[in-house]
């Protein structure tokens, strides 16, 4: 089974709210789409962890939808930043089984895989925070242990990228108790993740994480720790596809897009 973590598309129907996004981020996000549906063999799901659109309006999400028209395989979801809630949550209602209340997590299956899908948006902010009905639900999901593999979605990260400027602006609230959480857990567990705009793998507690490209631009690999924010660069674009095992072994390989 192979299912592809993307993340970060940005799109926009008018203007980009953000100032380094590329001017054709929906082109961009096409390239992508399309690589993902003519994959062989099928891509049988997909993790978007976040970033979705730039500015969160409904006709983002339209424009949004229209992307990924080509995609017929089921999509999960989390809202980074950049998106809003209603609108995301108008988009994937009845696909996805949101919790009641104002966050939007949610905790599904897909052949056998558990997915844990986070809600670090913390409006009006970049960095992201966890609050404590989502930890307490979280607490409760991972209590038990499993040997289901099991994929927690959220778009800020909780594990570090080494770029400095850009740890600074992922998961702040919550963070420590999130990570006691998965720390205490028992069962195989990968976390997706968005936000760094660059793609990376990490292994944090003993956990495999992963942060997916975006495609609307990618910042430089700049690991010196008094470096100030990273440019942005044009290397060629990358996203993730796992393929999965009958035995829940994961090999997991970067696919290129050329954008
Ligand atoms: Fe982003």
């Amino acid at each position: 089974m192979l299912i592809a973590h993307i993340s970060d598309f940005h799109v926009f129907a008018h203007a980009a709210e953000t100032s380094v996004v590329r001017a054709d981020a929906a082109d961009a996000a096409r390239k992508v789409v399309a690589d993902i549906a003519a994959f062989t063999p099928k891509i049988e799901a997909i993790m978007f962890t976040g970033d979705l659109t730039d500015g969160g309006s409904s006709e983002d999400y339209a424009l949004l939808a229209d992307i990924l028209a080509p995609i017929d395989v089921p999509i999960f979801v989390v809202p980074g930043n950049h998106d809003k809630r209603a609108g995301l949550r108008a988009m994937f209602d009845g696909k996805l089984p949101f919790e009641p209340g104002a966050s939007l997590h949610y905790e599904t299956s897909f052949k056998g895989i558990r997915i844990l899908a986070l809600d670090t948006l913390l409006d009006g902010r970049v960095h992201g925070a966890l609050n404590q009905i989502q930890l307490s639900w979280l607490d409760g999901k991972l209590a038990a242990p499993s040997k289901d593999l099991t994929l927690i979605l959220m778009h800020h990260p909780a594990f570090p990228s080494a770029i400095a400027p850009l740890d600074d602006m992922a998961l702040q609230d919550g963070r420590d108790t999130f990570e006691r959480l998965i720390v205490a857990h028992q069962g195989p567990l990968r976390i997706l993740s968005g936000h760094i705009h660059r793609p990376f793998q990490t292994l944090w507690n003993g956990i495999f994480c992963a942060v997916s490209g975006g495609p609307a631009f990618q910042h430089a690999l700049a690991l010196d720790p008094a470096a100030p924010e990273p440019a942005t660069v044009n290397e060629p674009y990358a996203y993730f596809i796992h393929r999965i095992s009958d035995e829940r072994n994961v090999s997991i390989h970067t696919r290129y897009v050329e954008l």
